[in-house]
């Protein structure tokens, strides 16, 4: 390996991946090409920037994403995502390789639950079973018995004995939305997503009294009092549904921006208006998803790096969490 090439590798690694791409490159048609030579499947969230959305061979929600992982016959899964994304696609394909085209690619809420401080904390609940939601670290899920997403969350909670007590964790706002949905009380570990927190109760409702025909759609991880506004709450694949079938023909959307994509794509006719931050920064899209770019996505193929690589124990220990949420999701019929 050139020296060139093997400080390339070295940089994709560590997650550095910032090197100049030739800019006279189709990068489309190289991807598709990488693709079929190295029989490579690209799996994409919502969030993403619009032109990974486009390339990509799946584009979902969290539950979505780690169903597809779990089935593909691909060699490759380049997880267009978040790292804990991509540690869930490894644990369910350990065999493959899993790629996340910046390793930075973090998730504040992952972050809010740091498995050392959450071990101690579970400790005090020792007969409490543990619903941990999927955006959290590899290894918090080895401390968990069931986790969940925003799609199946409600069934998950409900397919749990009415005897048992339960902790919620890490986001304390859809463990908030989930006790009221489910009537069942749960201790809830206080986490959020930046993302989500943002949005100005304010500057909605304005927008509201601007728009009255305009129905306002929300995703779980937004605060009490914004919810409480909305017409519709759910999951990213849930609130794109919504704005398919319902009549309407405007939404304001309070959930990463990246979603609209879609959602324009599907309904050309309709208007879809971001919910406003606070502040005047672009704070609804989320700037752990927006790592990754057709640059980077197109370098990591190219060189396979950088790889999601996992203890073996924390595969083994965090495995059943994730299984036992896609058995009751299959239940459901999700
Ligand atoms: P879903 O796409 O599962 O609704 O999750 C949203 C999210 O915040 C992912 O990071
Ligand atoms: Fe994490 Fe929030 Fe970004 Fe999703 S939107 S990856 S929950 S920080």
């Amino acid at each position: 390996m050139s020296a060139v090439a093997f400080a390339e590798k070295k940089l994709a690694q560590n997650g550095f991946l910032d090197l100049e791409v030739d800019p006279t490159l189709d990068l489309f048609e190289e991807i598709e090409k990488l693709k079929r030579e190295k029989n490579a499947i690209i799996l994409a969230h919502y969030y993403q920037e619009s032109e990974i959305q486009d390339i990509a061979d799946y584009i979902g929600d969290s539950l979505g994403l780690s169903q597809r992982a779990a089935e593909t016959d691909a060699d490759i899964i380049v997880f267009a995502g978040v790292h804990f994304m991509a540690e869930t696609a490894k644990m369910l394909s350990p065999s493959k390789k899993v790629l996340l085209p910046d390793l930075k690619a973090g998730c504040s809420l992952a972050d809010s639950c740091p498995p050392h401080i959450f071990r101690k904390f579970k400790e005090k609940y020792p007969e409490h079973v543990v619903v941990s939601y999927i955006n959290c670290t590899a290894e918090l899920k080895t401390l968990t018995d069931i986790c969940c997403t925003s799609t199946n969350a409600v069934h998950v909670i409900n397919s749990i004995p009415k005897d048992k007590e339960i902790i919620f964790a890490p986001d304390i706002n859809l463990g908030r939305y989930l006790v009221k949905k489910t009537g069942r009380d749960m201790v809830l570990w206080n986490g959020s997503c930046m993302v989500h927190e943002i949005f100005s109760h304010e500057k909605i409702t304005k927008l509201m009294v601007r728009y009255p025909e305009a129905k306002f759609i929300a995703h779980p991880e937004c605060e009490t009092h914004i919810l409480d506004k909305a017409d519709y709450i759910g999951s990213t694949s849930g609130l794109l549904r919504y704005t398919k079938e319902n009549e309407a023909t405007a939404f304001i959307v309070a959930t990463e921006a990246g979603i609209i994509h879609q959602m324009q794509k599907a309904s050309p006719h309709k208007t879809f208006i971001p919910a406003p931050p606070n502040n005047t920064c672009a704070c609804n899209e989320c700037p752990h998803m927006k790592r990754n770019t057709l640059e980077k996505l197109y370098l990591c193929m190219k060189h396979e790096l950088p790889e999601i690589i996992l203890p073996e124990w924390v595969i083994e220990q965090g495995v059943p969490s994730i299984d036992r949420m896609l058995e009751v999701s299959a239940k459901a019929g999700l």
